[in-house]
């Protein structure tokens, strides 16, 4: 049954009956506040004297974002101004959940809630706008209630200001409607135009334009405090870039529309994402927050025990290093998937997804504990893919002459090994969308339980962006189409992630950034990873794909060479500092047999843990964490730099009181560097205990990788 609140802006409180005891009647004059549990955050809320609503965020008693202003607009009808508040609902809540899989095995979600309700006349429009807090941060939504005068809207814009107080530094990259692959700028307000400028020329896809920059974006102020900025559970909504005023420093969000210039086509009732704003002035708080996770919905399936989390090699660097290799099985480009006789056509003979190198894959993984084989290029349709002349269309049941499913499958049976699908889609949505079905069901028929997605290029036929309503809509909706089938999905070039796999943990892993595969189109520096788990893993796990171990590269399509952002022991620790339930191992088996003993800590790292320590974190800096296995009582520790070299201090403290352990340390040799000597790794055994503090050199551009088992008595 539908309530009705209020019959008319005169009437405001005559609703108040309906709502819980600690509602409290608000008037424009009156401010209404929350705060954190623990008191560090506050949050106000009031109108204007247009009765436009405005909020304003401190932390440990100092300003942090100043009045700023929310809103919507649609064609239909504007949510601006002219509000009264009718209520205010105050709740809080403690609990905790146990998540499928990740960093943690269980998760607190301790937080504040209010619930502003407002009215405007003329006609009559309803608006809540929900606010959460935490002592990690804040999160806020606007809901429209179902209501007489609105019954859905065209939206054209949302009005939501972040005002800072001062010139922070930025971490960020630039606003675009279609991709993230960016480098990151450490930049500030006030030189952030001149930032976006060096971006110039560097993406084919749609840039916003102006001062428009992306989330996840972290703030640094002058008294070191980080905030993250970005938003939750998006769901049927365009993703939210956001528009600087630099002089003001000053964000707006800017949301992707289509290409009609709208941002969304919403029935009421309907709740927006939630804006996020993780706050401390700890750096390691910023890494081990949980916000966006607690502001999605529980885990939407009963039963979980389908999705595993597992290590991955593939059949897929063989096409980056060098350009030898192709996705294609032949080099006829007017070859079309499902009209064309592929058997008729000459192999080009560079094509790896061939059934004996599958093979090989499939042994090198079950001699090493890797849990799966990604195989790409083994469908019809590569040979136009990427030219775009005329035929972007795969087909997903349709295997090239020289791939074998049947018997790869029996022999990847019999190993104990999966074989990871693949779906490139070449951004061809609605044509993936038609073939779902036809697809899931060819997976389910051939045993294979994951697939990694992808959507090079312009979305077709649609003309939307990457990261438009439509497009959220579909990649979700594939999420969820593949747990009907129990399939899990790492998708590629899909909208960045803001913590939906908490309720659809089906969907493992996202690239949604520039992942390792850019060490052969440009190269990744060493503050790339150092910056990446403070922005874009807020969201979500990134299918990064460690693991590089000939780090002296031929670029894809170019044939220089190069050296990677990396040393070998750098490559280990990324299984720590860049946590996911899907790790691939990227690099080919022939590199990893060159170097057995370190290879040896990429088999034995699990993807899967009971608890993690931050114990040093920097921005684009440095990164040092602690995971305890979900499945034994080992502990393992990453530490990452950047370009400089560092020593990190790994106390180990939170170890047990009194447990004797044995630590394998995979460090960079004393004479290691990024650049000149890469390849220099010891591998050396202490005993450690909860008193130990460790102190490693990491070389400039190094890491180091620890496993610490306990030694039975
Ligand atoms: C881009 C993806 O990021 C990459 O991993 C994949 O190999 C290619 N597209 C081809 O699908
Ligand atoms: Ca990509």
């Amino acid at each position: 049954m539908r309530i009705k609140f209020f019959s008319g802006a005169l009437s405001l409180f005559t609703g108040l009956s309906l709502f819980s005891l600690s509602s409290l009647s608000a008037s424009a004059a009156t401010p209404a506040s929350i705060s954190s549990p623990n008191g560090n955050i506050k949050l106000e809320f009031k109108l204007d004297n247009l009765g436009a609503p405005l909020y304003s965020i401190s932390y440990k008693e100092k300003t942090l974002v100043a009045d700023s202003k929310l809103g919507l607009v649609g064609s239909e009808a504007e949510f601006i101004s002219g509000f009264s508040i009718a209520s205010v609902d105050t709740t809080s809540s403690d609990t905790s959940w146990t998540p499928v899989w990740g960093e943690y095995a269980s998760v607190r979600d301790n937080h504040r809630e209010m619930a502003v309700k407002l009215v405007a006349p003329n006609p009559e429009r309803l608006l809540t706008i929900r606010f959460r807090l935490f002592d990690d941060g804040v999160g806020f939504r606007y809901e429209l209630p179902l209501q007489d005068k609105v019954n859905y809207l065209t939206l054209m814009a949302e009005k939501t200001e972040f005002r800072f107080c001062d010139d922070h530094t930025l971490f960020c990259i630039p606003g675009d409607y279609d991709t993230d692959e960016y480098l990151w700028s450490e930049t500030s307000f006030s030189s952030l135009p001149e930032a976006l400028a060096s971006y110039a020329g560097h993406s084919e896809a749609q840039r916003a334009g102006g001062n428009t920059i992306q989330t996840p974006l972290l703030l640094k102020t002058k008294d070191h405090v980080y905030v993250n900025l970005h938003e939750a559970a998006l769901v049927g909504y365009p993703a939210m870039l956001l528009d600087t005023n630099t002089a003001r420093f000053s964000l707006s969000s800017h949301l992707v529309p289509d290409r009609l210039g709208v941002a969304g086509y919403l029935q009421l009732p309907f709740s927006t994402p939630w804006r996020t704003l993780i706050i401390s002035d700890d750096a390691r708080d910023i890494l081990a927050s949980q916000l966006i996770y607690n502001l999605n919905e529980p885990c939407a399936f009963e039963d979980t025990s389908w999705i595993r989390p597992m290590k991955f090699v593939g059949v897929w660097w063989e096409m980056f290093v060098g350009h030898k290799k192709t996705w294609a099985y032949s080099d006829d480009y007017r070859a079309k998937p499902g009209i064309t006789d592929y058997d008729k056509l000459t192999p080009n003979g560079r094509h790896p997804a061939n059934t004996a190198n599958v093979l090989k894959y499939v042994d090198f993984a079950a001699d090493h504990n890797i849990d799966a084989v990604l195989v790409e290029g083994w469908n019809q349709g590569w040979e136009d893919w990427c030219s775009f002349r005329k035929n972007r269309q795969f087909l997903f049941d349709a295997p090239y002459p020289d791939f074998d499913v049947d018997s790869i499958q029996r022999y990847a049976n019999s190993r104990g090994v999966k074989i990871i699908m693949h779906h490139e889609t070449a951004a061809n949505a609605a044509d993936y969308e038609r073939q779902l079905d036809r697809a899931f069901a060819f997976m389910n028929d051939h045993g294979y339980d994951a697939v990694k997605t992808g959507y090079v290029g312009a979305i077709i036929p649609r003309s939307e962006h990457h990261t438009s309503q439509w497009m959220v809509d579909h990649v979700l909706y594939v999420a969820d189409q593949a747990a009907r089938h129990h399939i899990m999905v790492d998708s590629h070039e899909a909208p960045r992630p803001t913590g939906l796999c908490r309720t659809y943990p089906n969907w493992v892993a996202q690239e949604s950034a520039r992942g390792g595969e850019f060490e052969s189109m440009g190269g990744n520096p060493p503050s790339h990873t150092c910056i990446l788990p403070f922005t874009r893993l807020k969201g979500g796990p990134m299918d990064y794909t460690p693991g590089l171990f000939e780090t002296r590269l031929s670029y894809y399509g170019e044939g220089k060479t190069e050296q990677a952002g990396t040393t070998i022991a750098r490559q280990l620790a990324l299984y720590l500092t860049m946590p996911s339930p899907l790790q691939m191992a990227c690099d080919l088996p022939e590199n990893y047999l060159r170097f057995p003993d370190a290879f040896k800590f990429i088999e034995d790292v699990p993807v899967d843990w009971k608890d993690s320590k931050y114990l040093e974190a920097e921005p684009a800096r440095y990164i040092t964490v602690a995971r305890l296995d979900k499945n034994s009582d080992d502990w393992y520790v990453g530490a990452i730099t950047d370009h400089n070299a560092r020593t990190a201090t790994i106390d180990l403290s939170f170890l047990p009181v009194g447990v004797k352990y044995e630590a394998t340390i995979y460090e960079d040799a004393p004479d290691a560097d990024w650049k000149e000597n890469p390849q220099a790794y010891r591998i050396r055994k202490v005993k450690v205990n909860s008193r130990t503090r460790l102190r490693q050199h990491l070389a400039p551009g190094g890491g180091c990788a620890i496993r610490i088992t306990p030694i039975s008595k």
